[in-house]
């Protein structure tokens, strides 16, 4: 057995740098193997739960592709098919699922929630999102930086927007972990909170990373080798979009944002969006939005977002090949350690 058979990813701070390399370094393997036709059923006659509170495009997809091409079978439970949250607690849920199921995928609001679906089910869970990470997504964007830069050395990460998001949070502790300097750069009042700082911190003080969190966009952005932004309004805080779209307007990712990284005639500059993306009004949400605030483009412009710098669907299609990497190496049977 490996380091990681049987093991959970709620949050990436339970990971070490090594291990963190080596998903990153596994996916990227993984993706070649798929672009050649070879099979890597590493999970071949698994059955994988994934449970999804939250709505999702590339969580979903991503684990139910990656568990057809690993011999798995997937099976969606969303929030309104299942007993959970409204009959039945966590645990007795869990407690069910981990007898009939290899493995679960959970994406929801509760950090708790995912914490005792994997101390109660008995059988590895993977973290799709929570109010507070998004470690699967962590591996696909270090895994598309690398692949752009060639190393993770020497690069700066600047996240501009919502510093408060799972995305920010996520970011801030794996980029620390993995001795990439990061960047938060966002109005005060949603500055992370000090508990994820003092994670980061701790990281940052081994890895030798730089960490800045910082009110000020020419100084944030200076240098910067990955300009990130994420939407400014989370899922399940669609009460706040009016006060977000007004404290947000300063660190919209658009050209002049760019301008001033002083990357952007070199090839060390790139753009990176978690996705979905309001990038333009030709959604029913965005017309509601130009409708009620007269906001036509809100965290990253059209033409950044069809710009040479942005890599935000290399990174989307990262998803399958991440988590494919992800649940083998917690989950397969033929999986051979690193040395
Ligand atoms: N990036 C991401 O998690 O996308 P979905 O919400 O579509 O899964
Ligand atoms: N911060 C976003 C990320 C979506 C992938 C959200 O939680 O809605």
């Amino acid at each position: 057995t490996s380091v990681f058979q049987g093991r959970s990813l709620l949050a990436e701070k339970d990971f070490t740098r090594s291990e963190l390399e080596y998903l990153i370094d596994f996916s990227i393997h993984l993706k070649e193997l798929k672009k050649h036709n070879i099979p890597h059923r590493y999970l071949e006659g698994k059955n994988i739960a994934l449970l999804f509170e939250k709505t999702s495009t590339r969580t979903r997809s991503a684990f139910t592709t990656a568990s057809v091409d690993l011999g798995a079978h997937p099976e969606y439970l969303g929030a309104n098919d299942i007993q959970l949250g409204k009959k039945e607690t966590t645990e007795d849920t869990a407690k069910v699922l981990g007898s009939m199921f290899d493995g679960i995928e959970f994406r929801g609001f509760s950090q708790k929630m995912v914490e005792e679906l994997s101390e109660f089910s008995g059988v590895p869970v993977w973290n799709g999102l929570t109010d507070e990470w998004h470690p699967t997504q962590m591996i696909a964007d270090f895994m598309t930086i690398k692949e752009n830069f060639g190393s993770l050395e020497n690069v700066t990460l600047v996240y501009v927007g919502d510093g408060r998001n799972n995305m920010a949070n996520s970011l801030l502790v794996t980029g620390a972990i993995l001795g990439v300097n990061v960047r938060i750069c966002a109005p005060q009042a949603l500055f992370p909170e000090q508990e994820i700082v003092d994670y980061a911190e701790g990281f940052a003080a081994e890895s030798g990373a730089e960490l800045m969190i910082t009110d000020n966009v020419e100084e944030g952005v200076k240098g910067a080798n990955v300009l990130y932004t994420d939407v400014w309004v989370s899922m399940g805080e669609e009460d706040k979009f009016e006060e977000r779209v007004k404290m947000l307007q300063p660190y919209q990712l658009n050209m002049e944002m760019i301008n001033k990284t002083g990357n952007q005639e070199t090839d060390r500059l790139i753009v990176l969006h978690c996705l979905p993306a309001f990038h333009d009004t030709n959604t029913q949400y965005g017309k509601m939005v130009e409708e009620q605030f007269g906001v036509k483009e809100m965290e990253i412009t059209d033409e950044v977002f069809r710009s040479k710098y942005a890599r935000q669907f290399e990174e989307a299609e990262n998803r399958m090949h991440s988590i494919k990497a992800i649940m083998a190496a917690t989950l397969g049977n033929l999986f051979i350690p690193r040395t």
